[in-house]
């Protein structure tokens, strides 16, 4: 029996399911049931009427969206220590801080953010929506939090008045994509298309054919014409892009772009985590109510 045929048969027994993020390692996302951006994997999760435990191969906020809106079901997070430093860089008192600031002003938070934090937003948004999200909101300046880059982004799409906060969270696997090194690609492979996350800053968004969440860079891929592409995202996704397009070449916009949270959940650690049902991911009840309303108010935007 190898880890694999072990892991399915732990899921089978257990009623479990196995979701992963686009960044995850190669043979995780081959055993997954179903790979996805970070709001369809919670969406996903909901779907799955008949699943007891679902195995949230991400990082935290991730596994905790999850978690708020399948109240009822075991979420479990393989690798205790992968957290998205991002969502680190708005602790809920800097959200508290902001909305003292301007009492009258929308939150928006970004799903890469913990629940204590998103039970303080307005609404939540993913890199996928948020251009939607604050388009949507009968406001002109929005509090928008915490990655300052999508911020510009949405800024640019929507033309209202984005006030980041913090002044300047980021992605530090993200912020690696220079434009220079996209340049210097681009001579090289003159036919290659440029697809980047709007994590990257505003002189690589500015360079690139399409900006898009990882599931939308999926689909842009298959459904333009073009041969080649200059992937400007964090690097596991190479690995579905291929899958689903053999016949396309993939050229990564750099090559050291890896989310080390996101690597942390390895086949064995999948296996422990069945075995053991570790670990759980209990968001407190308070914080859930709240942080509940405001992914619902997204799904429904
Ligand atoms: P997506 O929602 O595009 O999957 O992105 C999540 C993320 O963490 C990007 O770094
Ligand atoms: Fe967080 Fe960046 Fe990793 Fe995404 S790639 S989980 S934003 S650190």
């Amino acid at each position: 029996m190898t880890l694999i045929d072990d892991i399915h048969r732990l899921k089978k027994q257990k009623k479990a399911i196995i979701l992963a993020h686009n960044y995850q390692r190669a043979e995780v996302q081959d055993i997954a049931d179903y790979v996805g951006d970070s709001i369809q994997l919670s969406k996903r999760a909901t779907e799955e009427k008949d699943a007891e435990i679902i195995v949230f191969s991400a990082v935290d906020f991730m596994a905790e969206s999850a978690a708020i809106l399948n109240p009822e079901k075991k979420v479990l997070l393989p690798s205790v220590g992968a957290r998205c430093p991002m969502a680190q860089m708005l602790p809920v008192e800097e959200v508290r801080l902001w909305k003292r600031r301007y009492p009258k002003t929308p939150v928006v938070l970004y799903v890469n953010t913990l629940a204590e934090a998103k039970a303080e937003a307005d609404v939540c948004c993913t890199s996928a929506n948020a251009v939607k999200v604050v388009g949507a909101l009968d406001a002109e300046t929005v509090l928008f939090g915490p990655d300052h880059n999508l911020a510009w982004h949405v800024q640019q799409k929507t033309g209202k008045r984005i006030v980041p906060i913090p002044r300047k969270g980021f992605c530090p696997t993200h912020v690696l994509f220079l434009m220079e090194d996209i340049q210097l690609l681009k001579e090289e492979y003159p036919d290659a298309l440029v697809a980047v996350h709007p994590e990257c800053t505003p002189e690589v968004q500015s360079i690139a054919d399409f900006v898009g969440s990882t599931s939308q860079i999926c689909r842009y891929v298959k459904e333009t014409s073009g041969k080649k592409f200059i992937i400007g995202t964090e690097i596991g996704i190479i690995h579905r892009l291929k899958k689903e397009n053999p016949e396309k070449e993939f050229i990564p916009a750099y090559e050291g772009a890896v989310c080390p949270n996101m690597k942390l959940n390895t086949l064995e650690r999948i296996y422990a985590s069945l075995k053991e049902e570790t670990h759980q991911i209990r968001v407190p009840n308070q914080v859930a109510k709240k942080a509940r309303k405001s992914l619902e108010k997204m799904l429904a935007i």
